[in-house]
C-alpha cells in the first residue's frame, strides 16, 4: 500500500446569526485575516494535500477567500453531516484520511491536526475532544471503560448523566475517506434539532466494527467563535501569540499589550516598538528600526535603521529605505522614501519618490489627485523642499534642486535649480506701530 495523502473539509456554510452581521461569520477577521483563512493556513502547515470549503449559497467573498481551494455549496443547512456530504463530489475516490474542521474554530494548531492524522493511521474515526472548565452546550463524548469512543451525544439530546460528563466534542474529526460518505448516507435527522448530525458517525462506525478514538486538545485552541464577544477573545489569544513571537525573535515591545499585529507582520532583530502601535497586513520591518508611539502601518516595507513616529502613518505601498526618517503626523502612501531621506513633520507624501538624502520641509503636500486620477511626484536625490509647499502632480523636482517655502509647484524644476512661487514681499516702515497706537487710542475713547 502506498502512503495515503490526507484531505480536509472546512465547514463554513453557517450564517452566524449571533454575529449580527451581513457577512458570513467565517469572513470576520482575526489579526487581519478572515477566520476561515486561519483554519486553511493551519491545515496547509499540517501538509493536508487537498482542501474543500463548504459554503452557503451567494457567498462570493467567502468563495474567493477559500480559493485556490475548491468550494462546494450546501444549499439548505440541514446539519453538520449534511454539510460534509456537500463535499462528496469534490473528494470522490479519495481514500486517505479526511479531516473535518469548522471555519468558526480558527485557533487549532497544525500540531493538533497532525496528531489527529497520526491517530487516524490506526482508527477509522478520530474525534478531537477537550475538557473545558464549563462544558456548557457542547456535545459530550461517551467512552467505555477502556477509553474507546462509543458515541457523541448532542447536548440537546443528552440525559442528565451524559450532561454531567466533561469530555466534550470540539467538532473536529478525521475519518477514513474509504468510509466517510458511506457512513454519512446512513445518518438520519431523528433528534431534538431535526438536523443531520455529523456526530452520529461515531455510533454508526462502532456498529460497523470500525475503530473510533478520541484525541484530546487544549481548550484555548478549540474556542469556537459564535459572537463578537468570542471573536474578541480569539483576537486576544492570537495577539498574545504574535507579541510573544515578535519578542522571541528579537524585537523589543515596550508595552506588549498595546501593540497590535497582523498574522503576517515581520519584525527584524533589534527593532524597538514603543506603545500603541498598529500593524495592518503585509508589513515587513528590517533590523534596527525604531517605531515610536502611536504609529499605524499597513502594506509597508521598512528598511534597516529607519526611525519613524511618533504618530507616523504608513499606508499601502509605502517603502521606507535604509536610515530614512519619518517624523510626527506624516502620512506616506504608495511612495518610496529612499536612503537617508527625511520627512520629519506634518506632511502627506502619496504616489511619489523621494530621492536619497532629500529633505522634505514641514507641511509639504504632494497634490496627487484631481478628483478622478492619481499622478506621480518625483523628487530627486538631495533635493530640499521648503516648508508648506504644495507639489501639484505630475511634477518632477530634479536632483539637488530647492523649492522655496510656501510654494505651489506645478512645473518641473531642473536639477540644481530653485523653484519659487511667491508674491514679492512689501515692507511698510513703521506701519505696525502706527496701527497699534491708533487702535489703542480708539479703544480707550470708547471705554470712557
Ligand atoms: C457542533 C457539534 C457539537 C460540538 C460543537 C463544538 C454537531 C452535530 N455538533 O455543534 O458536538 O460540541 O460543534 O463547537 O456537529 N455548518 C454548516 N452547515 C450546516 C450546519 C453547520 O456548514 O448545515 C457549519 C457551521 O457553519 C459551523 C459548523 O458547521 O462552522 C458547526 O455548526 P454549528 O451549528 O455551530 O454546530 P454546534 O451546534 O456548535
Ligand atoms: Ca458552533
Amino acid at each position: 500500500m502506498t502512503m495515503s495523502k490526507s484531505a480536509a473539509i472546512v465547514l463554513a456554510a453557517g450564517l452566524g446569526t449571533r454575529m449580527k452581521s451581513t457577512k458570513p461569520k467565517v469572513m470576520h477577521a482575526i489579526a487581519g485575516r478572515p477566520m476561515v483563512n486561519h483554519v486553511i493556513a493551519n491545515l496547509m502547515m499540517a501538509k493536508v494535500s487537498k482542501i474543500v470549503g463548504v459554503i452557503g449559497p451567494d457567498m462570493k467573498a467567502l468563495e474567493a477567500a477559500v480559493a485556490p481551494h475548491k468550494t462546494a455549496v450546501q444549499v439548505d443547512r440541514l446539519g453538520t453531516a449534511h454539510a460534509v456530504l456537500a463535499a462528496r463530489e469534490a473528494l470522490s475516490g479519495f481514500e486517505g484520511s479526511i479531516l473535518i474542521a469548522f471555519g468558526d474554530t480558527p485557533l487549532i494548531s497544525p500540531t493538533t491536526f497532525i496528531r489527529m492524522l497520526e491517530a487516524a493511521k490506526s482508527a477509522e474515526v478520530v474525534v478531537l475532544g477537550f475538557r473545558p472548565d464549563d462544558p456548557g452546550a457542547y456535545g459530550r463524548l461517551i467512552t467505555d471503560a477502556k477509553d474507546n469512543l462509543q458515541a457523541i451525544v448532542e447536548f440537546k439530546d443528552a440525559t442528565d448523566a451524559e450532561r454531567a460528563l466533561n469530555l466534550c466534542n470540539s467538532g473536529v474529526m478525521c475519518v477514513s475517506g474509504a468510509h466517510l460518505f458511506g457512513l454519512l448516507d446512513q445518518i438520519n435527522n431523528d433528534n431534538v434539532a431535526g438536523e443531520y448530525y455529523l456526530t452520529d458517525i461515531v455510533e454508526l462506525a462502532r456498529t460497523g466494527g470500525l475503530q473510533c478514538v478520541c484525541v484530546e486538545g487544549a481548550e484555548e485552541e478549540l474556542l469556537g467563535v459564535n459572537s463578537r464577544v468570542e471573536l474578541g477573545r480569539a483576537e486576544q489569544l492570537v495577539q498574545a501569540d504574535l507579541r510573544h513571537n515578535a519578542m522571541v525573535n528579537g524585537a523589543t515591545l515596550m508595552d506588549p499589550d498595546s501593540v497590535y499585529f497582523s498574522f503576517d507582520t515581520k519584525l527584524g532583530q533589534d527593532v524597538i516598538v514603543e506603545p500603541n502601535v498598529f500593524f495592518g497586513p503585509k508589513v515587513v520591518v528590517d533590523d534596527e528600526v525604531v517605531i515610536k508611539a502611536f504609529s499605524h502601518l499597513e502594506d509597508t516595507k521598512v528598511e534597516r535603521g529607519v526611525v519613524m513616529g511618533p504618530y507616523a502613518r504608513l499606508r499601502p505601498g509605502a517603502h521606507v529605505m535604509q536610515d530614512a526618517k519619518i517624523g510626527n503626523f506624516v502620512e506616506i502612501k504608495n511612495a518610496r522614501i529612499e536612503e537617508g531621506a527625511k520627512v520629519n513633520h506634518l506632511s502627506y507624501i502619496g504616489d511619489a519618490r523621494v530621492g536619497a538624502g532629500a529633505n522634505i520641509g514641514a507641511g509639504t503636500i504632494t497634490c496627487n489627485y484631481d478628483g478622478f486620477f492619481k499622478y506621480h511626484t518625483d523628487i530627486g536625490a538631495g533635493a530640499f523642499i521648503g516648508s508648506n509647499t504644495a507639489l501639484v502632480a505630475p511634477v518632477n523636482i530634479g536632483d539637488g534642486a530647492n523649492v522655496g517655502a510656501g510654494s505651489t509647484i506645478t512645473k518641473d524644476i531642473d536639477a540644481g535649480s530653485l523653484g519659487l512661487t511667491r508674491s514679492p514681499q512689501k515692507i511698510l516702515k513703521g506701519w505696525a506701530t502706527a496701527f497699534r497706537n491708533k487702535q489703542a487710542a480708539a479703544k480707550a475713547d470708547k471705554n470712557k
